[in-house]
């Protein structure tokens, strides 16, 4: 039987095993993918030389905060990894190991499903980590031209210049409360409101007085709905949460271990219902 993983720190809660699991067995391919809790930048060197060795080893996703970390054992990596530096999918190819990052296409098709052009929007990006990276490239890939970024660290927002030149403004996280300021679209790349800390929000719509965004997207998807979105329907937003994301980057991820053509509607429909039954 071939071997598949998702590697990161804290894997509790992953659904990548019944995502994965299910189209696998759809497909009638012989593997199993599973979760490996690796605490430290040790265990990931440990992890990479018991891959290579192992024949049944097809490849593995990453998760936080591995994303940027597994490149130094790569020995191939994508175009689009080139750019964005982060890696969630790595395929052995013979002796090779080869980095993709399926990430931003999980992003892009999900937002395209919502049907809201994207270009000439005032758009937002709230935070600058590996998910934030993802998002930005594929609004690039999606033509857009112009981004804000807002993160509660201002050096790393800064340091996302050096990929997106082009296309990044960086607000100073304190210019959220500019209330004033018009977005179109809000997208939070962040963990805050995330499980278990649903409270939590990263934007303050009950004092922002700039209008009402037409979509608001939360990469989280557990809760399903959190503050951060609900405030926003609040508002009169359509809102999106990332469970699609998920569901997109791990279909794309298989069709680069295994070839798999498309996915019919309907399959992705069950498995998104499953998800949201487990989360
Ligand atoms: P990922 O790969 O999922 O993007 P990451 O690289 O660790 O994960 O990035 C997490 C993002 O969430 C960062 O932008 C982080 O802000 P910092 O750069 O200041 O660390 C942001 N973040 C996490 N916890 C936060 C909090 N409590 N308040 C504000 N931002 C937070």
């Amino acid at each position: 039987m071939k071997k598949l993983y998702l590697i990161g720190k804290s894997l509790r809660h992953s659904i990548s095993p019944l995502i994965h699991n299910k189209i696998l067995s759809n497909f009638g391919i012989d593997a199993v993918y599973s979760n490996v809790e690796l605490p430290d930048f040790e265990k990931l060197k440990e992890f990479v030389e018991m891959v290579k060795k192992d024949g049944d080893v097809v490849g593995f996703n990453i998760t936080i905060p591995y994303k940027e970390d597994i490149l130094e054992f790569c020995d191939e990596v994508s175009e689009d990894v080139r750019i964005i530096q982060a890696a969630n999918t790595v395929k052995k190819e013979g002796e090779k190991l080869v980095a993709y990052n399926t990430d931003w296409l999980g992003f892009k098709r999900s937002l395209e499903e919502v049907g809201i052009s994207v270009k000439d929007k005032r758009i937002l990006i709230l935070g600058a980590g590996g998910a934030a990276k993802a998002c930005i490239y594929g609004l690039y890939r999606m033509g857009v031209k112009e981004v804000f970024v807002a993160n509660r660290t201002y050096e790393k927002a800064e340091s996302l210049k050096e990929v997106f030149q082009d296309i990044l403004k960086i607000l100073p996280v304190e210019w959220l409360r500019r209330y004033e300021f018009k977005y179109d679209i809000i997208i939070n790349t962040t963990s805050v409101g995330m499980f278990p800390n649903i409270e939590s929000s990263p934007f303050d719509f009950e004092n922002y007085v700039a209008g009402i965004p037409v979509f608001v997207y939360d990469m989280i998807y557990n809760p399903p709905k959190t503050t951060f979105l609900e405030e926003a329907e609040k508002k009169g937003s359509k809102t999106e949460n990332g469970l699609k994301m998920l569901v997109y980057q791990a279909v794309e991820a298989e069709k680069i271990w295994f070839d798999i053509v498309n996915l019919s509607q309907s399959f992705l429909l069950e498995i998104l219902k499953e998800c949201e039954k487990k989360i």
